[in-house]
């Protein structure tokens, strides 16, 4: 497979490192100049990676076209660029939508979106899908899971989910430091933390019969520390927040003002 990424940032580095080494057996990346930092670090680390001269350049050396730019600069590259009619296109482009990007890549046939995370960098976590796409699901099955949906709604819905990310880290980083202010080194502390929500995870995914409610209900001992500190933050709105912290970011992923 000869691989070409529109765009060199911090998700194209995290797919390539995710597919490791391994990726040589299959084929080249191509990937686009800009950053220079990112694409030469990239070049330099897996021989398989070759910077393009041009964005023009990864599409006239690759199959699949990965465009992973930012939403506000999507509109200024990617009408520029010349695709050919066996070129297979997969946008990671959230605020764009799939009509928008069949118009832009045109005469290319095929085109799908999905929506890696940065863990894809070890080999973990999902990647959304739409619609499905074996060639894209066996790339980001690579490195995690592919979850394939045929409903543009639910790919939505799933995008908008994503950005939960940086609030959890936030919220793990608050426990920590907490226990940073009650004497914990942060070393211990930061292991400790993340240690409990690991083993959290790990017993959801485990346990698929069990909803987050009967779990978060197992984890809740009546009148015990859990059942404390979920009505606290119950009480002090910390859910119906985010639920409408993530209606806005579905209004806005919905509203696609690339489109
Ligand atoms: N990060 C994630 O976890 C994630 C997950 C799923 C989807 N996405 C989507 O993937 C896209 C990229 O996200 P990102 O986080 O990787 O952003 P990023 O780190 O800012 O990377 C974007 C890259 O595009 C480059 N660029 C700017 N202008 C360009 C041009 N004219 N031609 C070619 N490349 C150009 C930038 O280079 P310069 O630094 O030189 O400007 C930068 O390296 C976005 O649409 C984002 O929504 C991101």
């Amino acid at each position: 497979m000869r691989l070409g990424f529109i765009g060199t940032g911090a998700i194209t580095s995290a797919i390539i490192h995710g597919l490791g080494t391994s990726f040589a057996d299959q084929g080249v990346i191509h990937v686009s100049p800009r950053s220079a930092a990112i694409s030469t670090a990239l070049a330099q680390a897996f021989p398989h990676v070759r910077v393009a001269a041009s964005n023009q350049a990864v599409l006239d050396e690759s199959d699949v076209i990965i465009l992973a730019v930012r939403p506000q600069i999507s509109r200024e590259v990617i009408p520029d660029l010349r695709f050919r009619a066996d070129h297979h296109v997969i946008s990671l482009i959230a605020t764009l939508s799939l009509d928008a990007l069949t118009g832009l890549v045109a005469p290319a046939p095929a085109v799908s979106k999905a929506v890696p995370l940065p863990s894809v960098a070890l080999g973990r976590g999902p990647t959304a899908i739409f619609p499905p796409d074996p060639i894209a699901a066996a790339l980001f099955d690579r490195i995690g899971t592919a979850i394939q949906v045929d409903r543009p709604e639910v790919f939505d819905a799933l995008s908008a989910a994503t950005g939960t990310m940086a609030s959890y880290l936030a919220f793990a980083g608050a426990v920590s430091a907490w226990l940073v202010r009650n004497g914990v080194t942060e070393t211990q502390a930061r292991h400790y933390v993340a240690s409990i929500f690991d083993g959290l995870s790990r017993t959801a995914i485990e346990t698929p019969e069990q909803s987050f409610a009967a779990l978060a209900a197992d984890h809740a001992t009546l009148g015990g520390l859990n059942e404390q500190l979920l009505k606290h933050v119950s009480d002090h709105g910390v859910f119906t927040a985010l639920g409408e912290g993530l209606d806005a970011i579905l209004s806005r992923i919905t509203a696609r003002p690339g489109a």
